[in-house]
């Protein structure tokens, strides 16, 4: 029988493959054996050597003078590493398909692990590895040492998740963070410029100042937040990215409701990077490590397993009884294993943060069988963008080796828009994920609605129940079970399981036992610090909670007394008094600030920290800057008036009024006592303070 091998690499980047290929492997070892483990002569080996080294792809790197043996002084350079992923992607596919070819021969039956050619799905499930973009432990320590004298990009928290994602292959294709032809082109087309399907712009956002600073072809080092190297990178590509567009085409609007697009224009650095990345470790993590796996620890796993069919669920809640029901069903429909894979990266401001979400987790785990269910981490940084996020979830689902994934209502919805709409319709992530399904190599099982029918005491989509009118639908939504959890009302047990339940209310007490933050925002004298003082006093008188006064003056004296009157100094200011705030309200305080804080950006900025632990209370002090000035109480806008401060809030600086304040109070003819106790009926409202 002819053994059939696929065309996927030419000779000779098959012969370029296995020298940077060994050279990473060996960094150290003699150019004899390195051309003895390659089977070529020494000759041969030193003329490919000298085209590799030609190309950039290695370099001569410190050699070792005090070792007598000729030592093989060479590294793969970051431009190597780069190529070797590339071919890397080829030369699996020629091993797949002489694997393939010797099945044949020997057994006269097409081998299972070969990808199906007609591309009828399950497509991608050959369980065999995928490139990643990691050089080897001994290049890893060398490019480490050298790399020491790289520029530095500290990477953000979402950057972090992407490298990782980008580096063990959970975003193959991509070999490093986008260009600007292929953002253009993902953008425009939700495709690479190759044509490959890829729906998010996976981009290395940096600020001006540090962009300024770099060359193309470049290398620069990428680190966590720690300082430690994780990669390199090749800056190829250095833009100024029209943000707009990009909020338009890939989240569907450019409403900084969305929480992605507020990202992209009030976090994001002003320029994009690209280039290819070299991979030197992956980012550290102290929690959960066992339930953390790569791509390829997931497809080994499957393999180990005999698993051949997986469908996979994506999830960033807590699992209640209707995720059950569906993962059940979902896996019997397609007869396949279940992979419950949530996200523990970067998920919805405001969402059930990842420790106790885990621990929910593990409390259901044991009610599926677990010969066919496994539980596994995945460190993505979603950006909620609802149809393109469910493609670019299948994409990296087909990764991990899964043959079917979930997608349910609202997959990845952002929810409302700013004119208080759903920025997608409920089903338009199915929609999407359908039309590209076979491209992506990912069967979707979808999923409507799932309501509980009282009367046959179980869980069913609610578009498949005939007998509506006769039966009784029950069900609870996330903004209900929110309520319930916040006032410690009752969770019935059709809804969730005790034991998930017993995590949340640990994690989320009732609002009565939960640290929040009161920030008073408004001009100066405007009767900010007066009231902040009042409702500090009232608060300390009712006990229970620690009270802390972020008052404006005072913050500037303790936290920022290097700071002036800028946007950029008030900035710091304002998200520094935010950051101890969402400190005080994560450890169960009541924080009071009162700055004037004129931007609404940064005010919202501060809001996301603080909710991601407790309740945010704005009360804008709405004292007209008429009469801020008549009171000028510190005889400031005077000073202002004559030009002697500058940039003063309200004359000669702006000030942004809050649009959607919890409260906002007057003080023209109100006394301070009444004001404060409007916001302490505010809280009583909101279920902040309660009778014990
Ligand atoms: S900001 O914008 O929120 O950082 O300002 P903040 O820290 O709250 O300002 C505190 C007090 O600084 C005094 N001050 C000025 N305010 C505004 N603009 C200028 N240029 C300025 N220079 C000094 C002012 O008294 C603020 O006081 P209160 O009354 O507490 O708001």
């Amino acid at each position: 029988m002819p053994t059939a091998v696929a065309d996927t690499l030419t000779p000779e980047e098959d012969q370029r493959f296995r020298l940077l290929r060994q050279i990473d492997l060996a960094p150290d070892a003699s150019q004899r054996a390195t051309a003895g483990a390659l089977g070529i002569s020494l000759g041969r080996f030193n003329a490919l050597l000298r085209g590799a080294v030609d190309a950039g792809f290695v370099k001569v790197s410190g050699s070792d003078s005090t070792d007598k043996r000729q030592r093989f002084a060479y590294v793969i350079t970051s431009k190597g590493a780069a190529e070797k992923a590339r071919l890397a992607a080829g030369f699996l596919a020629r091993k797949r398909a002489e694997y393939d070819a010797l099945h044949a021969e020997l057994t006269g039956t097409s081998s299972s692990l070969t990808s199906t050619p007609s591309r009828t799905l399950p497509m991608q499930n050959t369980l065999a590895p995928i490139p990643e973009l990691y050089v080897s432990y001994d290049s890893a320590q060398k490019l480490k040492m050298e790399a020491a004298d790289l520029v530095s990009w500290d990477l953000t928290p979402r950057q972090i998740c992407d490298l990782e994602l980008l580096m063990n292959g959970g975003f193959n294709p991509l070999k490093g963070f986008l260009g600007q032809e292929d953002y253009d082109s993902v953008v425009e087309t939700m495709r690479l410029k190759d044509g490959s399907l890829w729906p998010m712009p996976i981009t290395l956002d940096v600020s001006e100042e540090f962009a300024s600073k770099l060359s193309e072809g470049q290398d620069i080092a990428l680190r966590d937040q720690e300082g430690v190297i994780l990669a390199t990178m090749t800056v190829t590509d250095n833009w100024v990215p029209n943000k707009a567009r990009e909020a338009e085409k890939v989240f569907g609007a450019d409403d900084s409701a969305h929480p992605a697009v507020n990202y992209l224009h009030n976090q994001a650095g002003a320029v994009y990077l690209g280039g290819p990345v070299v991979g030197i470790q992956q980012p550290v993590h102290y929690d959960f490590r066992a339930r953390r796996e790569t791509p390829n620890e997931l497809r080994a796993y499957f393999r180990k397993l005999g698993w051949r069919k997986v469908v996979a669920f994506q999830t960033r809640n807590p699992l209640h009884r209707a995720h059950q029901e569906l993962t059940f069903r979902a896996a019997r429909e397609a007869q396949a294993n279940l992979l419950i894979h949530p996200v523990v990266g970067m998920t919805k401001p405001g969402d059930v943060d990842h420790f106790t979400r885990v621990r929910c987790y593990e409390a259901v785990l044991d009610k599926y069988p677990n010969s066919t269910t496994h539980m596994s981490l995945l460190n993505l940084a979603m950006r909620m963008a609802g149809p393109r996020e469910a493609v670019w979830h299948g994409l990296i689902r087909a990764n991990h080796g899964c043959t079917h994934f979930i997608v349910g209502r609202d997959h990845a919805g952002p929810g409302k828009n700013s004119a208080g709409e759903d920025f997608y319709g409920p089903y338009d992530a199915q929609d999407l994920f359908r039309e590209h399904q076979d491209e992506i190599g990912i069967e979707m099982v979808d999923f409507k609605h799932m309501v509980y029918v009282q009367e046959r005491a179980q869980y069913e989509p609610a578009d498949e129940i005939k007998d509506k009118d006769d039966v009784t639908i029950l069900n609870i939504s996330g903004t209900e079970l929110r309520r319930r959890l916040a006032e410690g009302l009752e969770i019935p047990e059709w809804f969730s399981f005790p034991e998930v339940v017993k995590e949340l209310r640990k994690t989320k007490p009732p609002r009565s036992k939960q640290g929040f933050t009161v920030f008073f925002t408004g001009f100066s004298g405007s009767g900010k610090s007066t009231i902040a003082n009042a409702l500090m006093v009232k608060l300390m008188e009712m006990g229970g909670r620690p009270v802390t006064l972020l008052d404006g003056d005072i913050v500037r004296k303790n936290l920022s007394s290097e700071l002036g009157f800028s946007k950029e100094h008030r900035d710091l200011n304002i998200r520094r008094i935010g950051y101890v705030a969402s400190e005080i309200t994560k450890n169960g305080g009541i924080a009071i600030c009162a700055p004037i804080a004129p931007y609404a950006t940064t005010r919202r900025a501060v809001r996301e920290d603080v909710e991601a632990f407790g309740a945010f209370v704005e009360v804008h002090v709405a004292t007209s800057i008429e009469e801020c000035e008549r009171r000028d109480r510190k005889g400031l806008y005077k000073l202002a008036r004559e030009g002697k401060i500058k940039e003063f809030t309200g004359i000669s600086d702006p000030y942004d009024v809050p649009q959607n304040p919890e409260l906002s109070v007057e003080t023209e003819n109100v006394d301070v006592d009444n004001c404060a106790h409007q916001v302490i009926l505010k809280l009583e409202s909101m279920g902040l303070i309660a009778a014990e």
